[in-house]
């Protein structure tokens, strides 16, 4: 857990986005997707892009692709820096969860609800199953997807 912290602090400090990930950004997604994507911080960027590559590996297939690139879409209104961040994690350990509360508060609305945020933003232009799979990719409680089970694996080590 600390180590992985750890490491996400130094990919969230050195993440930059080079010749070849614009070029799979270009094959990957259309106007309306860039246009986005672009709005992601370039850390969240450089995630997105990260976890795609990963699941292509395992299912070279279009729409898993597009919902990689594009699962934190939902975090585009509000940034949350590394502090936000880990005030948040910390915050959501120490108090299990009742954190989620005070939704009220836009930081932290769009920490928990940023699939719910990312799907509303996406609804008009992507299909079912991107949709299913931006939505849902902190949803615990669905696990017989195997799809969505691809994307969180990688999210989560990315
Ligand atoms: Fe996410």
């Amino acid at each position: 857990m600390i180590k992985g912290r750890i490491n996400q602090f130094f990919k969230y400090v050195s993440s930059y986005i080079s010749d070849d990930d614009k070029l799979y950004i270009e094959k990957s997604l259309n106007t309306n997707e860039k246009e986005l994507f672009y709005k992601l911080s370039i850390h969240e960027q450089k995630h997105s892009i990260n976890v795609a590559r990963d699941v292509e590996k395992i299912c070279n297939q279009k729409d898993i692709i597009k919902a990689a690139l594009l699962h934190d879409i939902g975090k585009i209104y509000v940034k949350l820096n590394l502090i936000d961040k880990s005030i948040l994690v910390i915050l959501d350990f120490i108090t299990k969860g009742k954190l989620k509360r005070l939704s009220k508060l836009k930081k932290v609305n769009c920490y928990y609800n940023h699939g719910d945020i990312g799907y509303y933003i996406l609804k008009d232009i992507e299909n079912e199953e991107v949709l299913f799979l931006v939505k849902n990719h902190h949803n615990n409680s669905i696990n017989n997807n195997l799809k969505l089970n691809i994307l969180k694996k990688y999210d989560d080590k990315n």
